[in-house]
Order: C-alpha cells, then sequence, then structure tokens
C-alpha cells in the first residue's frame, strides 16, 4: 500500500487547501478533523475520519492502519481574542493535543512531521519585522499555545529522530483560485473575511480595531498571504522533508505589509464601491505591526508564491464570498468514517457549502 500523509484538521479553511493540493499531487491523504470549526463538505478527494486528535487510542489506530509516514498537523484553535477570554482551552487543544499527537505518532514510526505554526509566536518584534530566528514572545495565549507546540516537537525529534518544518503562519487569506473551497466561518473574526461580508450585505458594517497604532495610517499592519500559496509551501515542506533536508523552522509571508485600511480599499475596488466601517476600540491581544522576513522559505524550500498580489487575495476572497450565497448544500465529497460528530443542522458550524 502507498503511503498516506494524515492532514489533522483538513476540514478547516486552511487544511481544506492543504488537502486538495496534495491531492491534486498524486498523494494519499487520510485527514483527521472533529468539524468543531471545519466542514466534511471542505474535504475533497481524500478520505475524512470524523475524531478527535486527544484520541489517543484512535489516532494511533489509524496511523497504524494507513501507513501514515508524514503528519501535517494543522488542527488547533486559532482566534487570538478568544485565546485571551477563555486560555484553558487554548492551551489544551493546541498545546496538551500536539503533545498527544506526538505520542501517537512516536509509537506508530512516523518520519516526518509539519507542523502549523503562527506569526504570533513573535509577538511585538521590535521593528515589526521577523525573521526565524526573531525572539519568540507571544503576548497571547494563542501565540504561547503554538510557541509550546514548537517547543515539544524540537524536543521529542531531538531525542526521536522525527524531523520536522515548523511553518509560522502570517495573516493567512482569500481563498481557492478556482472557486471549489474558501473560508466557511461563522462568527468570523478575519479582517478579509469580515470585510467580505460587509461588502455582500451579510454584516451591516465593518468594526476598525484600533485607528491609534504607532502605524502610518494609525490602524494595525499585517503580512497577508494568499491560502493556495501556504498550502503550496506545505507540500514544499513535504517534499524537502522527504528529500532527506534537515529539521527546519520557516516564515510564511510575503514579506510586505497592508494596514487595515489598505485592505479595505482593496476591497472596496474588488467591490466596486465603498463598504461602511466604523472605528472601534483595540482589539484585546492584537499587535500593531507584524511582517515576516520570507527570504528563508523562498532558499530552503525553493518556495515560490503566485498570489502575492493584495488585489488577487481580496478578489478571491470577495468571489468565494458571493459563491458561498448563491450554492446551496450538497452532500459531502469526502468519505466519512466515524460520522458520530457531524453537526446537528442547527449548530453554528452547520452551514455546508
Ligand atoms: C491572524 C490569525 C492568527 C495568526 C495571526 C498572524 C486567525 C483567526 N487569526 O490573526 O491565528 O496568529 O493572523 O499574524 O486565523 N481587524 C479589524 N476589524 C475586524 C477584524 C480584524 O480591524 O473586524 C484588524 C485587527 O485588529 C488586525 C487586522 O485586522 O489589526 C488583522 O486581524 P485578523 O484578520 O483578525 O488577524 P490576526 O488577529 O492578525
Amino acid at each position: 500500500m502507498k503511503s498516506c500523509i494524515l492532514v489533522t484538521g483538513g476540514a478547516g479553511y486552511i487544511g481544506s487547501h492543504v488537502v486538495l493540493q496534495l491531492v491534486e499531487r498524486g498523494e494519499r491523504v487520510v485527514v483527521l478533523d472533529d468539524l468543531s470549526t471545519g466542514f466534511a463538505d471542505a474535504v475533497i478527494g481524500a478520505e475524512l475520519v470524523v475524531g478527535d486528535i486527544g484520541d489517543t487510542g484512535s489516532v494511533l489506530r489509524l496511523l497504524r492502519e494507513r501507513r501514515v509516514d508524514t503528519v501535517l498537523h494543522l488542527a488547533a484553535r486559532t482566534v487570538v481574542s478568544e485565546s485571551v477570554s477563555d486560555p484553558l482551552r487554548y492551551y489544551a487543544g493546541n498545546a496538551c493535543a500536539t503533545r498527544n499527537l506526538l505520542w501517537c505518532c512516536a509509537q506508530a514510526g512516523v518520519a516526518n512531521f509539519v507542523f502549523s505554526s503562527s506569526a504570533a509566536v513573535y509577538g511585538m518584534p521590535a521593528s515589526g519585522v521577523a525573521d526565524e530566528l526573531a525572539p519568540t514572545v507571544p503576548i497571547n495565549p494563542y501565540g504561547a499555545s503554538k510557541l509550546m507546540g514548537e517547543w515539544m516537537l524540537r524536543d521529542h525529534a531531538a531525542a526521536s529522530g522525527l524531523r520536522f518544518a515548523v511553518l509560522r503562519y502570517f495573516n493567512v487569506a482569500g481563498s481557492d483560485v478556482r472557486g471549489r473551497i474558501g473560508p466557511v466561518t461563522r462568527n468570523a473574526t478575519l479582517l478579509t473575511k469580515v470585510a467580505c461580508e460587509v461588502a455582500t450585505g451579510k454584516r451591516k458594517h465593518l468594526a476598525i480595531y484600533g485607528t491609534d497604532f504607532a502605524t502610518p495610517d494609525g490602524t494595525g499592519v499585517r503580512d497577508y498571504v494568499h491560502v493556495d500559496d501556504l498550502a503550496r509551501a506545505h507540500f514544499d515542506a513535504l517534499t524537502y522533508l522527504r528529500g532527506g533536508g534537515e529539521s527546519v523552522v520557516l516564515n510564511c509571508g510575503y514579506g510586505r505589509g497592508y494596514s487595515v485600511r489598505d485592505v479595505l480599499r482593496a476591497v472596496e475596488r474588488a467591490n466596486g464601491g465603498p463598504i461602511p466601517v466604523v472605528d472601534a476600540p483595540r482589539r484585546a491581544g492584537d499587535v500593531p505591526l507584524l511582517i515576516a522576513d520570507a527570504t528563508k522559505i523562498r532558499r530552503v524550500l525553493g518556495w515560490v508564491p503566485r498570489y502575492d498580489d493584495i488585489d488577487v487575495i481580496i478578489g478571491s476572497a470577495l468571489a468565494w464570498e458571493h459563491r458561498i450565497d448563491a450554492r446551496t448544500p450538497r452532500p459531502t465529497s469526502g468519505r466519512v468514517l466515524e460520522g458520530a460528530a457531524l453537526p446537528r443542522p442547527d449548530s453554528p458550524h452547520a452551514m455546508v457549502v
């Protein structure tokens, strides 16, 4: 049997894009997702197992039965402000769950591990730009929980011979350029998603969280990376590890910053008219400025981004938002093996596209 890649969180926004690219490149993929924020229908061309990565017995069985040689670990809680109000949930869902998964990988003899980390591990870099050697000083529980995952992976790899790539995501945005999948989150918090919901009339206005940061226009500045380019970085990392590459930590961004107002102008260009905004106080846990020094990933993986253009990113995000308005629910295209955790029709995560 051909070896297999396990993608945890593969029914989520980023995970589903990663799975699609792996499948398109001929990989055999199994997704493990509890569907707490993901959707069965977002898994295209891969087997979906609905379950919890904390359930070590089931995870171990899955790794062994499918002969998994590589794990891409994307399952996580990701909302910074929520991590401030409910930190233990983040330490359980991100740090403890990663520890359990690593234990299972050790038992099952998994060779390679790609860990979805975050720019949030840097906290507030002095210049606003972080390379991989910048101090890791997270300022919120989300960033701390991701950093704990990195530490466990590093230490476990040193002891066991597991090889890994840590991918520190900056601000992931946009959707599949062919329009098959995209973010579906209810009660979304991501700027690009929220702005597109306003542009398509699903929300009345967008609140700009903080207009008094020490940035050129007073609003937060981030490095927005197209989700298809980010997905490609996972495939490149996998290829690198399988080719014998050393364990590595890599920033995933383009190395350029856009303010909230820059992003909103791009949404207005794509929308062909203004969208309503209101000024609001700063949001808990937000940093003023966070941009990747993204030279290492290009050098080490040979990663070549294709969509490094804010208008392309926002164009794909807005097109997706229009598309999900027009579509009716359709049956899942992934094979659900353990369906007990599928969302109820009235659950906040039940909107399947
Ligand atoms: C995102 C990720 C986080 C990652 C970080 C890396 C998610 C949910 N968040 O967080 O995991 O660590 O990138 O940099 O995936 N804003 C508004 N109004 C809104 C929404 C956002 O003004 O309605 C502002 C924020 O204050 C911030 C910027 O837009 O300045 C981006 O916010 P957001 O899209 O929520 O991403 P991050 O908080 O940076």
